[in-house]
């Protein structure tokens, strides 16, 4: 069988952050930062290290830093240069795209992830894709999606990276419904949106990460309306389900919700404890806090 090389990659990020207001009244919650690096950014570093080499942006009204975040910015590289800061002028590289590399394309109506992915319809063509979801950050040796491509190398098909959740949080997720369990990677009979209490077919939940096949972005063209009246990217792909070619991917590392408040302080103090320039102070301080609050019970 032959695999299809993946270079092209979906974010969605026209959310609108409610969640995060009133920060989000004026910054997209992508430019949010864990430590010092936007959540985006995150995304970025691991599409690139899968090898993904055109990154497409579903934007929406509002998301314009997005778009500057991207770009160069002579006049702060030019002043950085003079002053001799190399170190800064190479952490900006980071945020550089070659020209080409990057496209942004509106979704001008909130219908949903499935919607939002079908609007890229036309940049990715018929080839296989990934989608990233930025809100899902992944702590990793190896990252996520890069664990995924050489686990997609084997199965082709479509693969969806998965965890296993407790049966309360499960109606959160959309949820795998087990054909075969091969240990890392499972064969997908069913997937479902966001089932209700007691009816998930597995705890295994889907995660923000996957690699699809052009079938999928056609079935999206129906625009059926789903779990909570949305166009939903998991009923896209359980339609594949039918001919065994949908994949759960059980990745090692640590996935914190970003798009909760508690996932985003979580992943902030994971971050910043696995920064050597941070982590004594920070430990320290995380230290004396909790001796207070035990202290003051
Ligand atoms: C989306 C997907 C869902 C998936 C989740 C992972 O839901 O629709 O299938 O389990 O991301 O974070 P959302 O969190 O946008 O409601």
């Amino acid at each position: 069988m032959k695999i299809k090389k993946v270079t092209k990659a979906i974010f969605p990020v026209a959310g609108m952050g409610t969640r995060f207001l009133p920060a989000t009244k004026s910054i997209p919650k992508e430019i949010m930062t864990l430590v010092d690096r936007p959540l985006i950014q995150y995304a970025i570093d691991e599409a690139r290290a899968a090898g993904i080499k055109e990154f497409i942006f579903v934007t929406a009204r509002g998301k314009s830093a997005l778009e500057d975040y991207f770009d160069h910015s002579p006049e702060l590289e030019n002043t950085l240069r003079k002053a001799g800061k190399t170190d800064l002028l190479e952490i900006l590289k980071d945020t550089n795209m070659d020209s080409g590399a990057i496209a942004y394309v509106r979704q001008n109506r909130a219908l949903g992830l499935g919607h939002a992915v079908w609007c890229a319809q036309r940049l990715v063509g018929n080839e296989p894709f990934a989608v990233l979801l930025p809100d899902d950050v992944i702590a990793a040796e190896k990252p996520c999606l890069q664990q995924m491509m050489e686990a997609y190398a084997e199965t082709g098909g479509n693969m969806v990276a998965a965890m296993e959740v407790s049966p309360a949080k499960a109606s959160s997720y959309g949820v795998l419904d087990i054909d075969e369990d091969m240990g890392s990677v499972v064969r997908a009979k069913g997937m479902v949106e966001k089932p209700k209490p007691g009816e998930a077919p597995s705890n295994l939940a889907v995660i923000g990460r996957y690699i699809l096949t052009p079938k999928v972005m056609s079935n999206l063209n129906k625009m059926k309306q789903g779990a909570g009246g949305e166009i939903q990217l998991t009923d896209a792909i359980a339609e594949e389900t039918n001919d065994g070619s949908v994949y759960g991917f059980r990745f090692v590392g640590q996935r914190y919700d970003c798009g909760s408040k508690a996932g985003f302080l979580q992943a902030t103090v994971a971050f910043a404890l696995s920064r050597p320039d941070l982590r004594d102070e920070f430990s320290t301080y995380l230290h004396d806090m909790i001796a207070l609050q035990k202290a003051a019970q």
